[in-house]
């Protein structure tokens, strides 16, 4: 058995960054480096303000980077050096030819494997990371072989990543399952045993699970789509709950109560966001429909279309709330990343809500405590939500404080679960906006009965509060 001395990651992103980090701050004997082609990500690895905000990342790069954690460009350099590197590039959904829209592109990946049978030399462990179709570990060894020169050798491995964005760093540090799948041969065994040592270093044996490459695969799309499918679930209660006077909360913890269901992603939203379910939940469609399973296909479909479903839904309340028109109204909407805690707005719902609204011209006041203004500009301006990038960019105004977003707004628009958000002064926010003053709550986080004593109109996800209809014939100008 060899001794893994130097690891080396593809890829510096979300997932390559954090887990990297964490491995190097977990195995002080082993080398990590860190590589990507882009210059500026690694300018910011390498710099004071990392390219990713998650909670307890900077403390851990501070303490490692430079003693056994790098960060650098030199792919070459880093693969030659490393006995296992881990392939960690972005998958996204294809954006043309076959399968665009949901196919995943592997086109990173591949160029990866291809650097790597050019500069590799002696045996090397390659592990895919990235998210991925079930069988690309196969693509990966057919190019790797395909290509090889005397004295190398290769031995794919799937190790996806089950992090969750916001809470990165405490997923790495004690993960509920680190899943290995490999090739079923004495080869493979060894490779396995190789990763499974790393993990050694912090995470328990009966956390690791050891199967086969196509299983390890699938499992990571298939734990996506569960997951994207409970909110999708509690989402369409939420829309009943609207219609008939039930509290989606109440209803939620009802339901969680029964430990076959469990409580954890019950939380009825706008909808989810962020880079993996959408792309994942469509990658498994595509990959049923290529394989005829027609129903299979469209069982799945069916949570991502329950998920627009619910971003449109809630638009168009606003809209309906606001007399029906949001032409020329200024509202001023809280949070822009796609959950709290982090600086990503990939697939926010955000930026469908607010599209929508901008649509019908709507002004929008945007203030997000961790999301720079250029990415919500760049958002909702993108080729993808308008034809009109001029006329978006007139009617939106970033903030960086609150209380200046709200000045003569007719509504907030809560759209991420920011802590910050619940312990704002909504009185003093409410005398400064147009009267009768709305609020929609697209994320459950606020007191909503305190609201409506105040004076807002109140609306929220999954409930109804009919003393909103007295509060609109009164004026609402308390
Ligand atoms: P990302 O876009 O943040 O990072 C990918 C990085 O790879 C980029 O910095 C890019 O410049 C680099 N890259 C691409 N091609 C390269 C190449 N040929 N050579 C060198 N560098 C290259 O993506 P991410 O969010 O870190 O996701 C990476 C993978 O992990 C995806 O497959 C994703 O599905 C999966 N994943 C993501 C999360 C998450 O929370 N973001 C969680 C689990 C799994
Ligand atoms: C997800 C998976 O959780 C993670 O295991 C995988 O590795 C990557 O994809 P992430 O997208 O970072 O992680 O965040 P997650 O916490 O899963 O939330 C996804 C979206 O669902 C967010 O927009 C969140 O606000 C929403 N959500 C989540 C709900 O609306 N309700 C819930 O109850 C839970």
């Amino acid at each position: 058995r060899m001794v893994i001395k130097n690891v080396c990651c593809i890829g510096a992103g979300y997932v390559g960054g954090p887990t990297c980090s964490v491995i190097a701050w977990k195995c002080p004997d082993i080398r990590v480096h860190v590589v990507d082609k882009s210059e500026v990500r690694i300018k910011q690895w390498n710099s004071d303000k990392l390219p990713i905000y998650e909670p307890g990342l900077d403390e851990v790069v501070k303490e490692c980077r430079g003693r056994n954690l790098f960060f650098s460009n030199d792919i070459d350099e880093a693969v030659r050096e490393a006995d296992l590197i881990f392939i960690s590039v972005n998958t996204p959904s294809k954006t043309y030819g076959i399968g665009k829209g949901r196919a995943a592109d592997l086109k990173h990946i591949e160029l990866c494997a291809r650097k790597i049978a050019e500069v590799a030399e002696g045996h090397k462990i390659v592990v895919e990371k990235s998210t991925v179709p079930v069988r690309a570990a196969e693509s990966i060894s057919h190019i790797l072989s395909a290509n090889t020169k005397p004295g190398v050798s290769y031995q794919v491995l799937s190790n996806p990543e089950f992090l969750a964005e916001g809470t990165a760093i405490e997923n790495l540090v004690n993960p509920d399952r680190v899943l290995i799948g490999g090739e079923e041969s004495a080869e493979g065994e060894v490779a396995v045993g190789e990763l499974t040592w790393i993990y050694h270093h912090w995470v328990p044996q009966h956390k690791i699970i050891t199967l086969s490459t196509w299983s390890s695969e699938l499992s990571k799309l298939a734990s996506n789509a569960f997951l994207a499918q409970r909110v999708s679930s509690i989402n369409a209660i939420s829309a009943l709950c609207e219609a008939t006077g039930a509290d989606v909360s109440q209803v939620a913890y009802a339901v969680g109560k029964d430990s076959r269901i469990g409580s954890k992603f019950l939380q009825a939203s706008v909808g989810f966001g962020g880079s993996c379910f959408q792309k994942d939940l469509l990658n498994l469609v595509y990959i049923a429909e290529c394989l005829n399973l027609h129903e299979v296909a469209m069982y799945w479909q069916q949570v991502t279309d329950m998920n627009e479903y619910q971003r449109t839904r809630f638009a168009k309340r606003i809209i309906g709330c606001l007399f029906n028109t949001v032409t020329d109204k200024t509202l001023a909407v809280f949070g822009f990343a796609f959950k709290k805690n982090t600086g990503d707005t990939r697939e926010s719902p955000a930026i469908f809500v607010c599209s929508h609204l901008l649509e019908e011209g709507a002004r929008l006041n945007i203030y997000d405590p961790k999301v720079e203004k250029q990415q919500i500009e760049s958002d909702l301006t993108s080729a993808r939500v308008t034809s009109e990038p001029e006329r978006i960019e007139n009617l939106i105004h970033i903030y960086t404080d609150p209380y200046q977003a709200v000045t003569d707004a007719h509504a907030i628009v809560i759209l991420t679960e920011w802590d910050e958000f619940k312990t704002y002064d909504y009185k003093k926010m409410l005398s400064v906006m147009k009267k009768p003053a709305f609020l929609f709550d697209g994320r459950k986080i606020l007191d909503h009965e305190s609201l409506i004593n105040l004076g807002f109109h109140t609306e929220t996800i999954g409930k109804r509060f009919t003393r909103n209809t007295l509060l609109r014939s009164s004026g609402g100008d308390l």
